[in-house]
């Protein structure tokens, strides 16, 4: 079936959001955000950030680390752009209207990569995951941290239940843990290192050789 990808929709509805998204996420992302970020910065200073929206976990990168962040939508972007000024969180390099599944860089640009509260979002997930893909060093980690859905468990078959409802918000609840390691396997070229447990999970998918 053909991916629809409806790019405006999703850069309208976080025109709205970025007004006060920051104020509704701030406390209860900042877990898994904190982690998903050491996470990305213990693998080098390159770091690159797909849907880094408001810039909430901006601050939470080493002073030490070089990161770029990616996202749709150039509202969201100006509450990041005016975080930097303000905090001077001079490890930002660049903040850059992109779309996930078309990635501006070279190859095997970037030490890590990460995607957090976004690739349930996205239309096509596996084309994004390719493009973090082309752009990771190998030995490098995709990190994702997101509402995922434990395969199997017990509460599965409720939340597929109210996906269409969650849609709606723009919020995902049947996106499966699977859909990411499942990927990683079958590239041949990834390990999954870790699947974090609750509510917002941080995975990480490490790069174990090159493309070739
Ligand atoms: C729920 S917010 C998460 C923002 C940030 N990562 C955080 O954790 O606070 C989702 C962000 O993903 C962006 N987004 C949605 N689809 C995208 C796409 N295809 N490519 C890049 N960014 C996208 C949205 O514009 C929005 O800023």
């Amino acid at each position: 079936m053909p991916v629809t990808y409806d790019l405006e929709g999703q850069k309208r509805v976080y025109a709205t959001w970025a007004k006060f998204y920051d104020k509704v996420y701030q406390r209860m992302l900042a877990r898994p955000q904190r982690e998903a970020v050491a996470a990305a910065c213990a693998c080098g200073p390159d770091i690159l950030e797909i849907g880094v929206g408001t810039g909430l976990t901006l601050p939470y990168f080493t002073r030490e680390s070089r990161v770029y962040g990616a996202d749709l939508s150039l509202d969201m972007l100006k509450v990041a752009n005016r975080k930097v000024a303000e905090q001077h969180l001079d490890h930002v390099r660049g903040l850059m209207v992109m779309d996930a599944c078309r990635l501006g860089f070279q190859a095997e640009r970037f030490d890590a990569v990460t995607a957090q509260f976004v690739i349930t979002l996205v239309p096509d997930p596996e084309q994004a995951l390719a493009e973090m893909d082309r752009v990771l060093k190998p030995g490098g980690e995709i990190v994702i941290s997101s509402r995922l859905v434990d395969d199997g468990g017990l509460l599965a078959p409720f939340w597929a239940g109210l996906a269409p409802l969650a849609k709606a918000v723009g919020w995902s609840t049947d996106f499966k843990v699977s859909r990411l390691t499942g990927w990683a396997a079958r590239t041949g070229r990834y390990e999954t290192v870790h699947v974090g447990g609750g509510y917002f999970k941080v995975v990480r998918l490490r790069k174990t050789a090159s493309a070739g």
